[in-house]
């Protein structure tokens, strides 16, 4: 860290520390379009990111936060953890710069560098040579920031979300029938995509208390036609949050056009480096 500014690292204890810097991320993420999609009140994004960060660190032993100190004021932080594969050992995994963000009048000063040094010390020590982050559809100088240091686009998180016209409140969300998801889900995986149904709502955007993932990240595996059957199937069954996992590009054009076609929105990249 640069001199002057001191490193805490800690757990949930300093959440409360946390908000007001997670706060500005939000605003940024505004300031930068938000990937062209709906966003939630400035009110609602910290409970739900608490929530998030809650469920990150009863999952992941090794999570972390940063919290990077300048004169007795906090400026930034960074959360980590590592995703582990199933039965994998030590050193298999990657680390997730999970989130990274230093106030606007501390940019620029090395702040959000010396954050990420002290993740990828965190990586060495355990052995781990593979890390990821994902920037938001359009916020360039992060992701500048992030392929200076070596990361590479690795996977495109395409989101589609439009509350029906009536009755819906935002964040309520669909209740298909069982037998209906199990009908979705194997059609999904016989086109070759992968499917989750995530929990919602989203911190950053509106979106239902259930959202679709559709996985097609294996390059040339999925045809766009397959892709735009399950996506109009899933709609029609009530489902009004779906997010779409391609390969970054150029590969996949054909998926990204389809999607676009779709009302789809990049809303997130994965970058990752291996070292
Ligand atoms: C991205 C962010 C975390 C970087 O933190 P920072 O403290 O501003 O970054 P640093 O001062 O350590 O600079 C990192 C690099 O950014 C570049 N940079 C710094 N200031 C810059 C500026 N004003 N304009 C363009 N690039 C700049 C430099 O190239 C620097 O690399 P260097 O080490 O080769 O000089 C910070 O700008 C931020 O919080 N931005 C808004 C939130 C955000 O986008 N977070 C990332 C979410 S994925």
């Amino acid at each position: 860290m640069r001199e002057g500014v001191e490193l805490i690292r800690g757990g949930l204890e300093l959440a409360p520390r946390i908000e007001p810097l997670w706060t500005a991320l939000f605003d940024h993420h505004l300031a930068v379009g938000a990937a062209g999609l709906a966003t939630i009140q400035r009110s609602e994004t910290w409970p739900r990111r608490l929530a998030h960060y809650r469920g990150l660190f009863a999952a992941h032993p090794e999570a972390e936060f940063l919290l990077a100190v300048r004169d007795g004021r906090d400026v930034g932080y960074a959360m980590r953890y590592v995703e582990r594969e199933a039965g994998g050992e030590h050193g298999d995994g990657t680390m997730l710069l999970e989130t990274l963000s230093v106030l606007p009048e501390a940019r620029g000063n090395g702040i959000g560098s010396g954050l990420m040094d002290a993740v990828d010390r965190a990586a060495r020590r355990s052995g781990i040579t593979r890390s990821a982050v994902e920037v938001l559809g359009g916020n360039s100088r992060a992701r500048d920031v992030y392929l200076e240091r070596g990361y590479a686009p690795s996977t495109e998180h395409w989101l589609r979300s439009e509350p029906p016209g009536t009755g819906a409140p935002p964040g309520s969300g669909p209740r298909a029938p069982e037998a209906v998801r199990a009908g979705l889900r194997r059609a999904a995986e016989e086109r070759g995509m992968a499917w989750t149904v995530l929990e919602g709502p989203d911190d950053t955007w509106v979106t239902a208390s259930e959202m679709v993932d559709l996985g097609c990240a294996v390059p040339g595996s999925i045809e766009a036609a397959d892709l735009e059957r399950s996506v109009s199937d899933i709609i029609a069954a009530g489902f009004w949050t779906l997010f779409v996992e391609i390969p970054a590009a150029p590969a996949a054009p054909e998926l990204r056009d389809a999607l676009r076609g779709l009302r789809f929105r990049m809303c997130t990249e994965r970058l990752e480096r291996d070292d």
